[in-house]
């Protein structure tokens, strides 16, 4: 067997360990096996690309490679589950920018003059794709990092200086591929960054996930391009697969949030707050609070309990308190569900990596398909940190910026209990109903504080 059938044996190993690491990805069950798989995948890749012949300056790449060990290794380690999002959105401009870097610099050899158009094409949009991913993923983390504001920033006449943008950057690809010179491609470049500014700043702080999850696949797409610029098997195949399942991905966090892509990247979502959503609440209708004592009670007495996590379960750290809770119910006989909203928190399956850290049994969990039906049934609902998810407003109220958003329908049960530290709205900057609901009791602090406090009390109950 030659050298070269060996690479690329190894690189269809490589290539199925992504695709099963995928299908592993997509259940909470095998994540962790997924995600080990791909590691192995991209290890075999990677290993196998240093055995391709006449390869040059290896000093350079594995510069490259420990420079990126000790940047990737203690911030993926040291990481909060809050922050992942722009952890997310940075590596992947990074992965944006390399595909785009790779493009550019294949063009500007003179040996790459004369090859047929299609490559040419390659290369422009592995320069073009990568830099609208890179310069819109640097934005991203900005606003989530709350380096810059997290609301749209529009400007009268935004939707046509976005679009001659694109009409540019159309005629310099043009223009690059019948010219000798770099010029072309270099404009193309800077053109680029400055449209993934402009494409990113009218889009919400509550949509950049979304956003994210786009920009990822723009990425796969450049790095695609790039593996055929430099007729790299695998580079294409992962590149495939990561615009692909980024675009899936994409899609279901938009049906999730119950609205279309276009409205998400052009609808500047989240510019106007409503009147009713200020900091503190509406102060003209009355809200009940309670105690952890008499919640506590009434828990403990209950037959069924629904835990319905949301973000800001994520930023009180309050799995594990969550799980000595749930525990504390079981011993006394209650039924205790988690009910868990596709979009709850700040990233897909949010929820579920912070409820199986708690080691909450996968069981416990049900979609919010499967959980609905339960609440009529369920005697408390013990809403932790959630607040849009559970929002009647998206589903009763047409007028809603959030109308359509498909919720956990926590208002059938008996009672509602909210964990949260004021009045304020959530993400969307909506203001919630059912926080004035009569059914509807508050336990203001912490949650991370009000559950140990629950739990005390259900113990004692
Ligand atoms: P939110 O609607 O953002 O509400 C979170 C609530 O947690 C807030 O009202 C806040 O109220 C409370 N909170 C914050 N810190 C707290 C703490 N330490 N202790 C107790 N409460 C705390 O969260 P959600 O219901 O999970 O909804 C998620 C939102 O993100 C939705 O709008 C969704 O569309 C959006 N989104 C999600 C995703 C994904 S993939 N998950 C992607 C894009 C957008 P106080 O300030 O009063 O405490």
């Amino acid at each position: 067997m030659s050298l070269s059938t060996g690479i690329h044996l190894a690189y269809l190993a490589a290539a199925v360990c992504f695709i099963v690491a995928l299908k592993g990805l997509s259940s909470p069950k095998r994540a962790r096996t997924g995600n080990l798989l791909g590691a192995a995948g991209m290890l075999l890749a990677l290993g196998f690309t240093f055995a391709t012949p006449h390869l040059h300056n290896l000093v350079l790449i594995i510069a490259g490679v420990v420079i990126g060990t000790v940047i990737g290794v203690p911030a993926a380690r040291l990481v909060k589950m809050t922050a992942m999002p722009q952890m997310v959105a940075i590596f992947n401009g990074v992965g944006g920018a390399a595909a785009a870097l790779v493009s550019i610099s294949h063009f500007m050899r003179p040996a790459t003059r004369g090859e047929p158009t299609y490559m040419a094409v390659e290369v422009l949009l592995g320069v073009l794709i990568g830099s609208v991913s890179f310069s819109g993923s640097v934005v991203a983390f900005a606003k989530l990092q709350e380096l810059m504001t997290g609301r749209p920033i529009t400007y009268p006449g935004q939707q046509v200086v976005n679009a001659i943008l694109a009409a540019i950057l159309i005629s310099l690809g043009a223009w690059a591929l019948v010219s000798t010179s770099n010029l072309p491609m270099l404009l193309l470049l800077v053109v680029s960054l400055v449209f993934g500014v402009a494409f990113v700043l009218p889009i919400g702080g509550a949509d950049v996930p979304v956003l994210i999850s786009l920009l990822n696949s723009f990425t796969g797409l450049a790095v695609a391009a790039s593996g055929f610029v430099l007729q790299n098997t695998v580079l294409i195949v992962a590149g495939t697969l990561v615009g692909a399942s980024g675009t899936l991905l994409t899609r279901m966090m938009s049906q999730a949030m119950g609205r279309s892509l276009f409205n998400i990247l052009f609808g500047a979502f989240g510019s106007v707050v409503t009147a009713t959503g200020g900091a503190d609440g509406d102060s003209s209708r009355s809200v009940r609070s309670g105690t952890a004592d008499d919640i506590g009670v009434l828990l403990a007495y209950s037959r069924k309990v629904a835990i319905v996590p949301g973000y800001g379960l994520a930023v009180a750290q309050a799995q594990h308190v969550a799980r000595e809770l749930e525990q504390a119910l079981e011993s006394k006989g209650v039924e205790v569900f988690y009910a868990i909203h596709p979009v709850a928190g700040r990233m897909p399956g949010h929820m579920n990596v912070l409820l199986a850290e708690a080691n909450v049994p996968y069981e416990g969990l049900k979609e919010m398909d499967e959980a609905n039906p339960e609440f009529q049934t369920t005697d408390v609902a013990l809403v932790v940190g959630a607040n849009d998810v559970v929002n009647p407003a998206a589903r009763d109220s047409p007028g809603s910026p959030i109308y359509g958003m498909p919720i956990l329908d926590v208002d059938n049960a008996s009672n509602v209990i909210f964990l949260k530290r004021s009045m304020r709205p959530g993400f969307a900057g909506i203001d919630n109903s059912l926080l004035y609901n009569a059914k509807t009791t508050m336990l203001f602090g912490d949650a991370k504080d009000s559950l140990s406090k629950l739990v005390r009390a259900v113990t004692t109950a």
